[in-house]
Order: structure tokens, then C-alpha cells, then sequence
């Protein structure tokens, strides 16, 4: 499977024919993306949360490529008053199974809210209050992949890699609206994944961190092995 990172926490995970993206967050929306909605063609979206730095770019997509989407129970209604007919609304601890696998959704310590315009998609004025956030853990072709969403660190985290043994952990380091790096380094050891790339830093000035530092913290304290990816790298599992 290739994993491509996006910026903030838009991932696109491919294997075979699927193309599966987590929370899209696109150029010109998200100022370190390196390509717009029209650069990408997902087959799947799935979705954590509905703050405008996870979903900006779900409904243009999901209309003009057909992408089936998977959101908590929620949100996905929401997309459907949107005019999207393909979407799964789980809720958590559902799981929800496709020919290239399956998605559960997780727990994730946050707050949820669906932008309330299309002409102002970031204004919190603007926004609805809408349920609970969600983790995803994500089995394509037999590779699990847990991203966590935007969370802050919770001991259950390690209940959830027990589970379904993690390969790649993706997880946020920036801090400010989600738990930082060294918060960050402690779910690693308790997720225990091979893999570990950050995620959710650096696309805004209060969510500045340092990669390296957290990657050094990681290595130095647990068997995980760090993957720090610019805008638009791939690691390849
Ligand atoms: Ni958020
Ligand atoms: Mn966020």
C-alpha cells in the first residue's frame, strides 16, 4: 500500500484499484497541500471529524468523482442533505467493509462541527454542533492503519491497537487542537505500531512542532519507527 500525505491530516491510501482519502483538505483550502481537488481521484473518502481543515474539500469531490464516503452517523447525513448518495453512516465501533477491506470508527477526544456555509466554510459563526469525532482504523489488503483523528491522549488508545495490531499509526503532533508532540510520543508506546508518521502540524502557525524532535523521542523510547513525510510524500508498507 502507498501512503501519501497531503498536509494537515488529508491522507490518500492506494492499493490495486482503491483509492481511499482520509479527511480532504486540498490546496487552495489547506496552504501546504501540494495538490487541489482536482489532482486526486478517491474512490473512498472517509472522514474523522467535520471541522473545514478535515472535510473542505469532501462534498466537491465526492460529487464529481462518485467517491463513496464513510462518516459517523452525523456527519454522513449531513453529506447526504449535500446531494452525496454514496456514503456509510457508522457510528462508533461500527465497522463498515469494502472488496478492498474494511473502516471501524474509533473513539477521539475532541470537539465536531460541520462548517454551516458554503460561501464561509471556516467561519466558526457560521458552524452547527454536530456529535462526536471519530478515529478510523483502516484494513487495506490486510494492512491496518489506525489514524487518530484529531484527539487528545487517552489510555484506550492502547485498548484499540490490541484489538487490531497496528502497522502504521497516523498521528497528531502539532498541539493547540490536538495533543503535541510529546503527548503524541506517549500514544505511540501505547499504540506500538511498526510504522508511525505525523501528522497535523505545520499547516498553521499555533500547530508548529518539530518532526525530527518527536521522531528522536519516538525511536528513543519505543520499537516504532518514524516516518516523517513532507507535503506530498509517500511511504510505501
Ligand atoms: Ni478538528
Ligand atoms: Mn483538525
Amino acid at each position: 500500500m502507498d501512503i501519501r500525505f497531503l498536509g494537515q491530516a488529508c491522507f490518500e491510501l492506494s492499493e490495486g484499484d482503491a483509492r481511499v482519502l482520509v479527511d480532504p483538505f486540498l490546496s487552495p483550502n489547506n496552504p501546504i497541500s501540494p495538490v487541489s481537488a482536482d489532482e486526486v481521484e478517491p474512490t473512498h473518502i472517509l472522514l474523522t471529524h467535520g471541522h473545514a481543515d478535515h472535510i473542505a474539500d469532501a462534498v466537491g469531490l465526492a460529487k464529481r468523482t462518485g467517491a463513496h464516503c464513510v462518516a459517523v452517523v452525523e456527519i454522513a447525513n449531513w453529506l447526504g442533505d449535500q446531494g452525496i448518495e454514496a456514503v456509510s453512516d457508522p457510528n462508533l465501533g461500527g465497522t463498515v467493509e469494502f472488496d478492498w477491506g474494511w473502516v471501524k470508527l474509533v473513539q477521539a477526544f475532541h470537539t465536531n462541527t460541520i462548517p454551516g456555509s458554503a460561501e464561509a466554510p471556516f467561519s466558526a459563526e457560521a458552524g452547527v454542533v454536530i456529535g462526536m469525532p471519530a478515529g478510523l482504523v483502516i484494513n487495506i489488503g490486510g494492512t491496518t492503519v489506525y489514524h487518530l483523528g484529531d484527539t487528545c491522549l487517552f489510555g484506550d488508545m492502547k485498548l484499540i491497537a490490541e484489538r487490531t495490531p497496528v502497522d502504521v499509526a497516523l498521528i497528531p503532533i502539532g498541539g493547540h487542537y490536538t495533543m503535541d508532540r510529546h503527548d503524541a510520543a506517549v500514544a505511540a508506546g501505547l499504540i506500538g505500531a511498526g510504522t508511525v508518521i505525523p501528522m497535523h502540524y505545520n499547516t498553521f502557525p499555533p500547530i508548529e512542532a518539530d518532526a525530527g524532535a518527536f521522531k528522536s523521542e519516538v525511536e528513543a523510547n519505543t520499537d516504532s519507527q518514524v516516518v516523517v513525510l513532507e507535503p506530498g510524500g509517500t511511504h510505501t508498507v
